[in-house]
Formats: structure tokens, sequence, C-alpha cells
């Protein structure tokens, strides 16, 4: 993919050392990088939304976990790897549906378990090692989620998107805009619609910053306003991301997304959900099982607006997330391959090809 402007946005930056996240509760107004010194700096980005989007929060932890674990000053082996597994149950504690969060940090603990280091030299760099691995190999993941999502969409089509799942929900290109970007290059003409994304208001806040800076046609709207737009006949697909699929195919994604989904079934538009290995958990049996974040109150009434928006002491209820259940899902597009129906043959038989190449798998 040749880069245009909002490609050469890098949300996570490692470099001698020195961890940058593009703050994202800034934007669309302003492009900040906060600098990460500590794994409490750390946790705080993540439970935030500095950093935010499945892909990203595990890329950033894993440069998280290193920047702690390379304060350690002991010659113990076996306590350099328990330090090292407390940073990681520290800073996986910071949210709790995005299985990339535990998915990466586990990845690094199991690297030290993997080595067979003789000092905490030798393990600091094997975490540096596998951070850097986990970052370029999501760039790899989200190309590849392009292309296969590119062959499920024509020239022309109007496209419907909630949340975020672009660059800088990823370490770059994003899930289920790559598709979309790598279109736009060539020539594909889509029109997209980003659903604002109440109440931390992803979609406008970030999606149609995303798009708008790279010249792509997009449309903002209110989550209420998508029913509208395909009852018009303006929206052909939808396309998400997904922030941890359970082994029967129900997906959990930002909350409304399975509104969208059920939208969509009863127009006959096809809903695709882009969901890399990393997100897939075959240990979590149906969307049931996963837990779902709740979040403070205020991000409703209060958070974007200048009063508050609602009586004091009002009751309310903020669930982050909801699961989309898989039957809703036309099709699932990994950086593997298209996974279609029956979900919970297809999602396993395409993990146990994987398995062994990246240590995931438990069963
Ligand atoms: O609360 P957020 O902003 O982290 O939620 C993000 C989403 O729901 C995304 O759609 C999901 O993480 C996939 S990002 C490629």
């Amino acid at each position: 993919m040749s880069t245009n402007n909002v490609l050469n946005i890098t949300p996570i930056k490692f470099d001698e050392g020195k961890l940058l996240l593009l703050d994202q509760t800034k934007l669309p107004g302003e492009e900040i990088y906060i600098e990460i010194d500590t794994k409490e700096d750390m946790w705080d980005a993540i439970y935030h939304l500095k950093v935010r989007g499945a892909p990203a929060i595990g890329v950033a932890a894993a440069y998280g976990l290193y920047i702690e674990a390379v304060k350690y000053d002991g010659s113990s082996v076996t306590e350099f790897i328990q330090y090292t597994k407390e940073i990681a149950d520290y800073l996986a504690s910071a949210r709790p549906t995005a299985v990339n969060l535990s998915w990466a940090l586990r990845k690094m603990t199991d690297s030290l378990d993997r080595a067979c280091i003789s000092n905490p030299k030798e393990g600091k760099e094997k975490l540096l090692e596998e951070a850097m691995s986990i970052h370029k190999e999501d760039i790899e993941a989200c190309l590849a989620m392009g292309e296969y999502g590119l062959s499920l969409l024509k020239p022309g089509m109007g496209i419907l998107t909630h949340c975020n799942a672009g660059t800088i929900a990823t370490a770059k290109y994003g899930t289920c805009l790559a598709p979309i970007y790598l279109g736009h290059e060539r020539g594909y003409g889509f029109k997209v619609f980003a659903d604002e994304t109440r109440p931390l208001l992803q979609g406008a806040r970030l999606t149609s910053w995303e798009l708008n800076k790279a010249g792509v046609d997009v449309t903002l709207i209110c989550d209420n306003m998508a029913a509208t737009v395909m009852k018009k006949g303006w929206v052909d697909a939808v396309v998400v991301g997904c922030d941890r699929m359970a082994a029967n195919g129900d997906g959990a994604n930002k909350i409304g997304t399975s509104a969208v989904a059920i939208l969509a079934k009863e127009y006959g538009i096809p809903f695709y959900m882009y969901v890399p290995t990393s997100t897939i958990d075959l240990n979590t049996e149906t969307g049931d099982d996963i837990e779902i974040e709740l979040r403070k109150g205020e991000e409703i009434y209060e958070m974007w607006y200048e009063k508050p928006m609602a009586p004091e002491g009002v009751k309310t209820f903020n669930p982050s997330f909801d699961v989309t259940d898989h039957k809703y899902i036309t099709a699932v597009i990994t950086e593997k391959g298209i996974v279609r129906p029956p979900y919970d043959l297809n999602l396993k038989a395409l993990m146990k090809e994987n398995e062994g190449k990246d240590g995931k798998l438990t069963e």
C-alpha cells in the first residue's frame, strides 16, 4: 500500500527505548504524542482510551511491559520472570473485553518461559524482540485483511462502519478500514457512512477524521440514522472490527454494533466482521462468556458537553461493548482468510492451521 496522509500516522512509536503514543482523546483537534515511562502511565493510557482499539492496546501494552521490565536491577532469573508476570497482570487489568491485551501480554511472558534465559539481561532483550514482532505482525495482518476484505467489495459501494477500526486502532492500516484504504488507492470510489458511536464518539472523532484526512468520501451520521441510510439503499455492506470473538463466532465490538448487524439483516445488507486471529478466543465458548466492560455514567451525560446533559444523580448504564450474535455475521475476515458459517467448525479449523505459529492456542 502506498502512503497517503493518514497512513503516515503512526499511533505507536518505539524508538531508542522511548515509547510514544498518539493521544486519541485529543483527536480530532490536536495530534499530540505522550511518552509512556511507567506501567502506571501505560495502564492509565489504556483505561482512558488514549490508546484504544483491540490490536493497538495489545501492541502498546507489549512495549509498556518491556519499559517497566528493563527497570529490574537484580540478578535472579526466577525473580525477573515473576516481576515481569506481575507487570503483565497489572496491565491486563486496565480493560477486560479486548482479548488482544491479555493475548499480547501472555505472548510476552511466554517468550521468557520458552527462551530458557540465563540472566535478566537476556530476558530484557527477549521481551523487546517479542514486542517488536507483535508490532510488525499486526501491520502485516492488517494489510492481509485489507486484501481479503477488498475481494468482497465492489467499486462505488456504500459502506457503513461503526466505531473506529482504522489505522489508529491498530499498528497501521486498521482492520475493517484497511480494505477501504486499499480500494481508495485503486480508484474504487467508496462512499463511507461513519456512525458517530455514542458515547465516546470514536466514529465522529476518529473514523471521520482518518477517512477525511485520507481523502475518502465519508459522511458522518448519528447512530440512530443507520436505519435511514440503509432504507434509502445507500449501504451495500457493513464493515466493523472486533474486540473478542468467541469459539462459536459471536463477536464483541463497540456498543451499538449488534443493533447495526440486526438492521443489516433486515435490509439484506452483508455484515462483515474483521477479526485478526489475535482477537479470536477459542477458550471463550460463546458471546455470553465475554466480560463486557462497564464504564462511568459521566461518559454518557457529561464528558463531551459544556454542562451536564442529564439531571444530577440520574441512574446510568454504560456498557462499552455488545455482542453480535454469529447468526448476523455474513463473514469473518481474518489475516489468514475469510471464514464463513458454520463458525464453530470453521474458526476452529482456521486456528488449528495457525497452531504453534504464535504459541497462542491452549486447547
Ligand atoms: O473502546 P474502544 O474505542 O477501544 O473500542 C474499539 C472497538 O470496539 C473496535 O471496533 C475494536 O477494538 C476493533 S479495532 C481494530
